[in-house]
């Protein structure tokens, strides 16, 4: 929790007093390091003309080899620059000194790293780990993230990423919680709790950065950084909840999007930085702005140039400017004529020093040479939560004739270049970790003592070897084949327009099949996937993702059946790329999707998706039955009987959906409340409980009123969004 005792606050208001007009400016000023050498253009264009062909690679490897890392340490003596973005403790050190010992007021830097799903001990991307819908997980995974990295001095992580996000072609969907509300809410908080602990000890927690505030997700047809309008119902009702929630949490910081809502930059957005965030929600923390966000607002056409975008940014909220240098160049004669209050500047000042004092900075602002190596050697409790976390994100997405688990002593053949790439099991945005730390699953294959031969044939990129398929199909009784994405296929910038498997992966699958053995795909990736053709051909899948650093490990265990898959997909698989955006908590047409003609549908792709969000199996069956829906008044009792009907244990994760049938505006098919785990053996059977309270069946309208309306709703609990048992009852308030 986000919160400084009334000493703390009575310290950040006397530093406050003596500071200068530049001073808390450069409180306001956050730089990253940079690369400079001989050239003239900002690296960040050189890195441009490398991607676009402007610069040959030998040209910029020569131009490399003579460059220096700036960190600023000039700024930083003179009190220019509030906080940074470093990796190691070394370097931490270095430079905490010179804004501790050689600034005039001695105020330490807070540092920042995006360490999205995890440090060093890489976990589960977002969207997989979320699948686990296990809150007490998803708290476990962020503090061993945080003792990890605030070993390096890095006191920030720019995560929760905590986006709704409804739409597979947008390549960032791999870095959030997926698309519903309730169970983004649920992740953000527990991130914040386990982030932040509760400061006791400081040495083990970090400042969280929600982000990305707000509706990034909602970028128009899933292309990054695009336009983003909506009514203001579904922004309350969709997009801000989680925000909310964290909020509530007590988060102590805000990154805000890139994406321009309903006209207007989130950079520059006094609606919902001024009004919603430090207004309606009293947030007490800071807001930074997403890297060289501001300058931006010029080429939205929001901003007449640099200075205009320091004003309006500074004016709407914004506290930090990452990256643009335009708070330092222009705030000054900003406030000097009028432009910007001088209680804009005072306010950003001191959200930024009470995060710093929060952190235990100002009495302990250097690194212990014991803390920075605590874990140069990753801990086997972090490996085993690392590998736990990747073992219960698996998802079983189909298994025909129970073709899993495997025999690991049949012959396998391993298929697929991802197979065998330590690299590629991190995911997007995992900066800090060592390929020497990094599974494979042929590595995993080996580690479990599989009876297996490793064929190469192809990956998400490049040709197909037809002599290695060939021996690949005639080697094994069984073919295990690891197709998807590499890394670089989804995060940031990485949006597609086709989300079918890339390359020659489906005609390795084809070729395959035809072998006559029995296949078994293993999904690498980084978002859902369009795979009609698959689920019809192939008779085993299992949705593997990118699960960090134990991943081979992980995949074993659940191939091999030392465990039972029992991930659930936070996030709907399209039968085609032309459905996208689509999602289960859908608002009704008037000609709701069906057979007829004339209902909302695709000719050619229907309208429901391939597998829906909390979609799931297991190696067992669970049965449902006996709902029973109870009105105890302020909340409504809803019980349901779970059993296992197969021949192995498993855990089933159940869900409980509502529908409000009429109401005053259009509200979604179903919408998740509640979530609960049920372990069950062979013939076991639990009866499930779970509370809804009343005044959580409400809606936000457009005027960003709760409004709790009396009527008709439907409960449904089930094993996903679609199959579930349901009952009606009458709700008043
Ligand atoms: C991303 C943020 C990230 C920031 C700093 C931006 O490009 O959108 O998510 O935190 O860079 O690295």
């Amino acid at each position: 929790m986000y919160r400084l005792t009334d000493a703390q606050r009575a310290r950040v208001r006397e530093l406050l007093s003596r500071m200068t007009l530049e001073e808390k400016i450069g409180q306001m000023n956050q730089e990253s390091m940079s690369i400079v050498g001989g050239f003239d253009v900002p690296f960040e264009e050189l890195i441009e003309m490398l991607t676009d062909g402007r610069l040959p690679k030998e040209e910029f490897d020569k131009i490399m080899s003579t460059a220096k890392t700036d960190y600023h340490e000039d700024e930083v003596r003179e009190g220019l620059v509030g906080s940074l973005m470093v990796q190691d403790a070394e370097k931490y050190n270095e430079l905490q000194h010179i804004a501790v010992e050689e600034s005039r007021l001695g105020i330490p830097l807070l540092i920042g790293l995006d360490v999205i799903h995890g440090f060093r001990t890489v976990y589960p991307i977002a969207i997989a780990e979320a699948g686990t819908f296990d809150e007490k997980l998803f708290q476990r995974t962020a503090a061993m993230a945080a003792k990890e990295s605030r070993s390096q001095g890095i006191n920030w992580h720019f995560a929760p990423m905590v986006d709704v996000a409804r739409d597979a072609r947008w390549g960032r969907v791999s870095e959030g919680p997926g698309e519903d509300t309730r169970l983004a809410s649920r992740f953000a908080r527990a991130k914040i709790q386990g982030l932040q602990g509760d400061m006791s000890s400081p040495e083990n927690y970090v400042a969280a950065c929600l982000k990305h505030y707000v509706a990034y997700g909602a970028c128009e047809s899933g292309r990054d950084y695009n336009t983003a309008s909506m009514a203001p119902a579904q922004l309350y009702n969709v997009y801000l909840p989680p925000f909310r929630a964290a909020v509530e949490a007590g988060a102590a910081t805000v990154m805000a999007s890139f994406n321009d809502l309903n006209g207007v930059p989130c950079t520059v957005n006094r609606l919902t930085l001024r009004q919603i965030l430090k207004g309606e929600w009293k947030f007490p923390g800071l807001v930074v702005s997403d890297a060289n966000a501001i300058r931006e607002c010029v080429n939205h056409g929001i901003a007449a140039d640099q200075y205009d975008a320091g004003v309006q940014a500074a004016n709407a909220g914004m506290d930090i400017d990452m990256g643009t240098r335009i708070y330092i160049k222009e705030l000054k004669r900003a406030v000097e004529e009028g432009k910007v209050p001088l209680s804009v500047i005072d306010e950003a000042a001191e959200r930024i020093l009470s995060v710093k004092m929060w952190l235990g900075l100002f009495e302990h602002p250097y690194v212990s040479p014991e803390l920075a190596a605590r874990y140069e050697t990753l801990p086997e409790a972090h490996l085993a939560l690392a590998r736990e976390a990747g073992e219960r994100s698996i998802v079983l997405l189909k298994n025909e004739n129970g073709l899993l688990p495997l025999d690991k002593s049949k012959k396998i053949s391993l298929v697929g270049k991802l197979a065998a790439e330590r690299t590629e099991v991190v995911g997007a945005w995992a900066l800090s970790w060592r390929e020497s730390d990094c599974v494979s699953i042929q590595d995993g294959f080996d580690n479990a003592g599989a009876n297996y031969r490793y064929f190469p044939c192809c990956g998400p990129e490049g040709e197909l070897d037809q002599a290695q398929l060939e021996e690949a199909a005639a080697w094994g009784d069984v073919i295990v084949a690891v197709v998807g994405e590499t890394t670089a296929m989804s995060g940031e910038a990485s949006s597609k327009a086709d989300i079918t498997l890339p390359g020659k992966q489906r005609e390795l699958l084809e070729k395959l099949l035809a072998g006559g053995k029995p296949v078994a795909a293993l999904l690498m990736n980084g978002r859902p996937l369009a795979l009609e053709w698959e689920s019809v051909h192939v008779p085993a899948i299992l949705e593997c993702w990118h699960l960090g650093v134990q991943m081979g490990n992980a995949v074993a265990s659940v191939l091999f059946g030392d465990r039972a898959p029992e991930g659930k997909l936070a996030s709907s698989f399209p039968r085609m790329t032309g459905q996208c955006p689509i999602y289960y908590s859908h608002p009704n047409t008037g000609r709701p999707g069906g057979k007829g003609k004339f209902t909302s549908r695709y000719l050619d792709a229907g309208w429901e998706p391939l597998y829906p969000f909390g979609y799931g199996l297991s190696y067992t069956e669970f049965a449902y039955d006996g709902l029973e829906v109870k009105d105890a008044g302020d909340t409504l009792m809803v019980s349901v009987d779970v059993r296992n009907t197969g021949s192995r244990p498993g855990v089933e994760t159940v869900q409980l959906y509502t529908r409000d049938v009429t109401a005053s505006i259009v509200r979604p098919v179903k919408e998740l409340k509640d979530f609960a785990k049920a372990a069950l053996a062979p013939g076991e059977q639990k009866r499930v409980t779970m509370a809804v309270q009343k005044n959580d069946l409400g809606f936000f309208n457009d005027a960003g009123q709760y409004v709790l309306e009396d009527g008709k709703f439907i409960v449904y609990v089930g094993g996903n969004s679609r199959d579930c048992l349901s009952q009606e009852i009458e709700v008043t308030f």
